[in-house]
């Protein structure tokens, strides 16, 4: 779905039922999403699903070229707190803002916890790009966009004309 759409701005309900073929079939669905998109994350939101389910991982990928690994994760019904009131501030993009980036302050440090796809605890300190994605993908489940968050108006828009302007 893409901004605009109403869905993208629902509240998501949690997940009642682990290991379930419903389950395993949306996440399959995500993962597909994510890899045709070249994505960093995803959440069920994205694709229609008011549910608490994001996923997120890279190696290596060409949107974002300096990015550090982030392990692939699914979580399930996840919650953070902050380690580390200091924020930092990154371009961000969003499968669902196509062709557009944002340099967006998110949490420098945080601690989040879930469940995987088959109610197995997960829980991780995070910084850097691993932060920020996931206080991304935390947003969609919330119904907020990375563009709500943008403080500094100008550091937004088409990337072709970011990069035109030296901005990006
Ligand atoms: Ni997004």
């Amino acid at each position: 779905l893409r901004i605009g759409d109403p869905r993208l701005r629902q509240v998501a309900a949690p997940v009642e039922a682990f290991d379930t073929p419903e389950l395993h079939e949306l996440i399959a669905d995500m993962f597909e999403t994510m890899a045709a998109a070249n994505g960093a994350g995803l959440a069920a939101p994205q694709i229609g699903v008011a549910r608490r389910v994001m996923i997120f991982g890279i190696e290596s990928n060409p949107r974002y070229p300096d990015a550090e690994p982030v392990p692939t994760t699914v979580l399930v019904n996840a919650g953070y707190e902050v380690l580390d009131e200091a924020e930092v501030s990154g371009w961000e993009g969003c499968l669902s803002v196509p062709g557009m980036r944002g340099y967006v302050p998110r949490y420098r440090r945080i601690r989040y916890r879930g469940f995987d796809q088959y109610g197995e605890p997960v829980a991780r300190e995070a910084d850097g790009f691993h932060a920020m994605v996931f206080q991304h993908e935390y947003d969609h489940l919330d119904g907020v966009l990375y563009p709500d968050r943008i403080v500094e108006k100008e550091k937004f828009g088409f990337e072709a004309e970011l990069i035109d302007a030296g901005i990006l």
